[in-house]
């Protein structure tokens, strides 16, 4: 069956070859580990009680062909570069997740874009289709959600080599490091969610930390039931048009029984309206009594156009969103508990502005991103230098108030 529009889902032309496909992916074995899985929801719990800070980055959509000009090694090490600042400057553990190994799906605005006065389906990831214009390219094509396990394989193998080898990378990304992607595309999600013999509950092992986007997060969907349906930590983005109501049916669908570390609120409100909106939803997740851990994406609110077509995000819009949700957490009494970014280890041009500015007008010249811009990796470590010293006077303001609570 073809799917509604508002689920984000490829018009595959053959249903019988994606059966086949299904069944094939079924077959192969699990990508992660349950264990694994349990292990990160320890984590994201400990996260939430302001124990530590999540770190989640990665591409917006990755490449089949991403270890050929990005290596593995170059994206962790990025990622641990900041955790090394992050936790340097402010005393607190950082817990870091990369966007890899199954980011290979895209949720899109318009279904379909033309160029030159020819219109063909839009990218949606190499996971569905390549993203040259053409229309063979553009095609979804089933075999590619095999490709997609196993360039996923390939990378986790990467990361596994990784952590026998370079004890210091390892060291610097906290001591442990593990995957997420967006759970777009339910047929390859489905056909790798299995039960775990050991606790009899049913697992999507296709990563880690599994999320449910923006335009997929429908109250009565089928992508908000298959988050319900599994045990692994998982996350929900919310944009700026979340309601209470939103909210208190998520919690209660996906986390019913409040578990810490079971479900995390990916906020993307826009630097613009994250003072506004950001208050009310916190004050809905308490008033639920759920143990929710709150993340930043800074990057989701804050893209827009330039006049050459190009879509670019600001660093400033982006730092400013972040010190908004910090604001509006330290107001409210709970952790800003981590930041979900894209970003890249590349020297690429795809975001303006930070201390060695990319202009605009430099956007062209190493635009690399298949979809959306990415930090490169310079933006990207100032942004964690900046962050760090948000997270210190929290700790130690925690600590004032506590001295006081134990005095009386
Ligand atoms: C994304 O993370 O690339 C994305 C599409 O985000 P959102 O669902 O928040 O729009
Ligand atoms: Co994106």
């Amino acid at each position: 069956m073809n799917w509604p529009v508002e689920h984000q889902q490829p018009r595959w032309p053959d249903l019988g070859e994606l059966a086949d496909v299904e069944s094939t992916l079924g077959d192969l074995p699990s990508l992660v580990s349950p264990r694994d899985c349990d292990d990160l929801r320890r984590r994201l719990a400990s996260v939430a009680r302001g124990e530590g800070f999540l770190l989640q980055g990665g591409d917006c959509a990755e490449l089949f062909t991403a270890p050929l000009t990005e290596p593995t090694e170059n994206k962790l090490r990025c990622l641990a570069d900041m955790a090394a600042v992050l936790t340097s400057g402010s005393g607190l553990p950082t817990l870091t997740v990369g966007r890899l190994a199954g980011q290979y799906a895209k949720p899109r605005s318009a279904s379909t874009e033309t160029k030159d006065g020819r219109t063909l389906p839009v990218y949606r990831g190499d996971a569905v289709n390549d993203v040259r214009f053409d229309t063979k390219s553009r095609t979804p094509d089933p075999l590619r959600l095999l490709a997609a396990y196993r360039a996923a394989d390939g990378i986790l193998s990467d990361i596994r080599r990784l952590r026998m080898r370079n004890r210091a990378l390892f060291t610097d990304l906290g001591g442990s490091f593990f995957t997420s992607h967006e759970a777009l595309l339910l047929p390859y999600e489905t056909a790798l969610t299995k039960v775990d013999p050991a606790s009899g509950q049913k697992y999507g092992l296709s990563g880690h930390l599994l999320w449910i986007g923006e335009r997929t997060r429908q109250l009565d969907g089928p992508h908000v039931a298959f988050a319900a349906a599994v045990s692994n930590p998982v996350a929900v983005k919310i944009g700026p048009t979340t309601t209470r109501t939103d909210i208190a049916k998520l919690i209660e669908l996906i986390d019913p029984r409040r578990e810490p570390g079971r479900l995390t609120f990916i906020t993307r409100l826009g630097a613009n309206a994250v003072h506004d909106r950001l208050p009310l939803l916190v004050d809905e997740v308490l008033a639920q009594g759920s143990p929710a851990t709150w993340v930043c994406d800074p990057m989701h609110g804050n893209t827009y156009t330039t006049p050459d077509g190009i879509k670019t995000r600001r660093f400033e819009a982006i730092w400013a969103e972040i010190r908004g949700f910090f604001e509006v957490h330290r107001a409210l009494g709970t952790h800003p508990g981590g930041l979900h970014l894209e970003l890249t280890s590349r020297d690429v041009t795809e975001c303006v502005g930070s201390h060695s500015p990319v202009l605009e007008r430099d956007l062209h010249l190493r635009y690399e991103s298949a979809c959306d811009p990415r930090l490169n990796g310079a933006q990207a470590l100032e942004l964690a230098r900046l962050v760090a010293p948000l997270l210190r006077p929290a700790s130690q303001g925690l600590e004032v108030l506590e001295d006081a609570a134990t005095r009386g």
